[in-house]
């Protein structure tokens, strides 16, 4: 395994997409918990739902909503499933926050030592461009990555095999020349079947999916990726 390209997944990965859930917590109390891990799901479960439903049309699927859009649709439905009012100004107060998610301590530090060591650096999200931007401007990572690969390109979410073909049409590099880090179980499966090496980052010592092969590596953070290329004789920087 030589290594040339780290690939991120964003978000659970590189953001805390659970950081929203202080201020759920102080919009409805006692939901904050139940806001922020419905979201998740119900976001994640739309992105499925669509490309599922459409997913070999070559100019990308009629069904495509961009996940900016996802994540406020997720959002008002689990308010409305727990009946909680939104009449007010809290979904655009959760989506603010979306927008500039909390990102995890170590991943600056981690980045760098990457860059450093002269690899390339991407992130390959079904996140919308715009929101991409967002997020990597307020975390400071603009300089640390090399490309920022949204999905929107071809209308077509993870885990669809041609969403994670987009990173070689950005990159010159071969499958196994690329090393995907992603915190969702099912990201990381997707991208091993689709032929990447894999780290799955268990920030929350879950049970990996019980189907399909285990992820190449496994870390409990981001600093896995580092001890991942020491192995492979790469000095960090
Ligand atoms: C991403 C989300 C789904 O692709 O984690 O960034």
């Amino acid at each position: 395994m030589k290594i040339k390209a780290v690939v991120f997944d964003a978000y659970g990965t590189l953001f805390d997409v659970y950081s929203i859930q202080a201020l759920a917590e102080q919009l409805y109390p006692s939901q904050g918990s139940n806001i922020a891990v419905m979201w998740r799901e119900k976001q994640i479960e739309y992105t499925r739902l669509i490309t599922q439903s459409d997913p070999h049309n070559p100019t990308g699927s009629k069904y495509y909503q961009p996940f900016w859009e996802l994540t406020r649709l997720a959002l008002e439905y689990v308010l409305d499933r727990l009946k909680l009012d939104r009449s007010g100004n809290s979904v655009e107060a959760l989506m603010q926050q979306y927008a500039h998610l909390t990102p995890f301590a170590e991943n600056l530090e981690v980045m760098r030592q990457i860059r450093g060591s002269g690899l390339t650096t991407a992130i390959l999200s079904n996140g919308s461009p715009d929101m991409l931007t967002a997020a990597v401007l307020n975390a400071g990572m603009t300089d640390l990555l090399d490309h920022v690969i949204s999905v929107d390109r071809i209308g077509l979410f993870k885990t669809a095999p041609e969403s994670y073909g987009l990173v070689q049409a950005s990159i010159p590099v071969g499958k196994e020349e690329v090393l995907f880090v992603s915190s969702n179980a099912w990201d990381a499966l997707g991208a091993t079947w689709y032929g990447f090496n894999t780290l799955w980052v268990n920030r929350q010592n879950l049970p990996y999916e019980a189907i399909g092969p285990r992820p190449h590596f496994m870390g409990a953070d981001l600093t896995k990726v580092t001890d991942i290329l020491i192995g492979q004789g790469r000095t960090a920087a």
